[in-house]
């Protein structure tokens, strides 16, 4: 970690140690602006959306933007739009400082952490304009959490028209979010090319989440049944099943195996669409899993021909994601017809 040696004062948030390297903005004309010039001065842009908490999966998306960008800006923002349940919104843990420190070491330059009325000046009232992003948006966590991609889309459609001209990193482990902003990327014309980096684990096959740090010991154990749950599928899968619901029932019943996880859906999906596959052949698919672990809710994925079941003893890995652009495509799709519209 870089040592601080700047404190900004902020706003309703006290002083905040800045790390040397890092500079923090916390105005979307600054951002803007500053963007503005990095390309005048002929850098390319990385742009990583988060909400804080910075773990190694984020980690990993910043260190991916550092490699093939000129300048990386993180974003911290708690979107409480995206948030159907205030008791959600007021957990979700807050850790600026070393969210700058973790940001700063991963390779980003530039922080950019609003607050919410810079953000939604007429907070706690919604925007006036929100963006929805149709069909994509509909099933799996879409159906679960009503209005939470119309929040996602509305926060990274603000985020993406005051970066400019960039690349913007997100991670398969929100497989659904992933397409839902490419294709919100795609339909608003948005100067941005997103990139896909894959699911970062803990070594027992756990998907590291922000909302990990809330499972208690118990939970923790049995929060990796949903992993375990995709494996059996992806090995249902490789076994010769040849229905996509013999596939689901193999995630469902190892889910269910386990007493303290309450499952929400499991589905066989095309990769691009995230309709339910009709077949286990063609398009590439992706196998998706949500399940309540105690006060915590999960969600994982895999695509399911990518599973290496001999990585190591006791493990399984997935292979073959790292280094591509990901796997969700927008070809399928009809167009955005969301309510809010923008
Ligand atoms: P957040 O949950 O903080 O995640 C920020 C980014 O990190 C997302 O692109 C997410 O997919 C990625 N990420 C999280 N855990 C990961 C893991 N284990 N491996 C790889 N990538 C991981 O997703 C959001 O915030 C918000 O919805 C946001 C896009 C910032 C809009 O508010």
């Amino acid at each position: 970690m870089t040592s601080p040696v700047a404190v900004a004062s902020l706003p309703g948030s006290g002083n905040v140690a800045v790390p040397d390297g890092l500079d923090l903005l916390r105005t979307a004309r600054a951002l803007a602006e500053r963007l503005e010039a990095e390309r005048a001065a002929d850098r390319v842009v990385g742009l990583v959306p988060t909400m804080g908490a910075l773990h190694a999966g984020h980690q990993a998306l910043i260190e991916r933007a550092a490699a093939e960008c000129d300048v990386v800006v993180v974003t911290v923002f708690v979107n409480p739009l995206q948030f159907g349940d205030p008791g959600d919104l007021a957990a979700y843990p807050r850790t600026l400082v070393s969210d700058l420190a973790a940001a700063r070491s991963a390779g980003a330059s530039i922080a950019f952490a609003p607050e919410v009325a810079e953000m939604y000046p007429s907070y706690p009232e919604p925007p006036a304009t929100t963006v929805s992003v149709a069909d994509v948006s509909a099933r799996w966590e879409g159906a679960c959490r009503p209005g939470h991609f119309d929040g996602v889309a509305t926060v990274v459609a603000k985020l993406f028209a005051l970066a400019g001209r960039c690349r913007a990193y997100f991670g398969e482990k929100d497989f659904q979010q992933l397409a839902v902003v490419r294709r919100l990327a795609a339909d608003l014309s948005f100067p941005v090319e997103v990139v896909a980096c894959p699911t970062v684990r803990e070594p027992d096959g756990l998907a590291r989440s922000s909302r990990n740090v809330r499972l208690g010991p118990d939970e923790r154990r049995a929060a990796t049944a949903l992993w375990r749950g995709l494996v059996a599928g992806a090995a249902a899968l490789a076994g010769g099943a040849r229905r996509p619901e013999s596939v689901v029932a193999a995630v469902a019943a190892e889910v269910e195996r386990e007493p303290l996880a309450e499952l929400e859906y499991a589905a066989l999906v095309r990769a691009d669409d995230l309709e339910p596959a009709a077949t286990v052949d063609g398009a590439p698919l992706r196998l998706l899993v949500a399940a309540r672990v105690g006060p915590v809710r999960l969600i994982d994925n895999v695509d399911p021909l990518a599973v290496d079941f001999h990585e190591r003893a006791g493990t399984v890995a997935t292979r073959g994601t790292v280094g591509t652009r990901g796997t969700v495509g927008t070809r399928g799709t009809v167009g955005t017809r969301g309510k809010g519209g923008v």
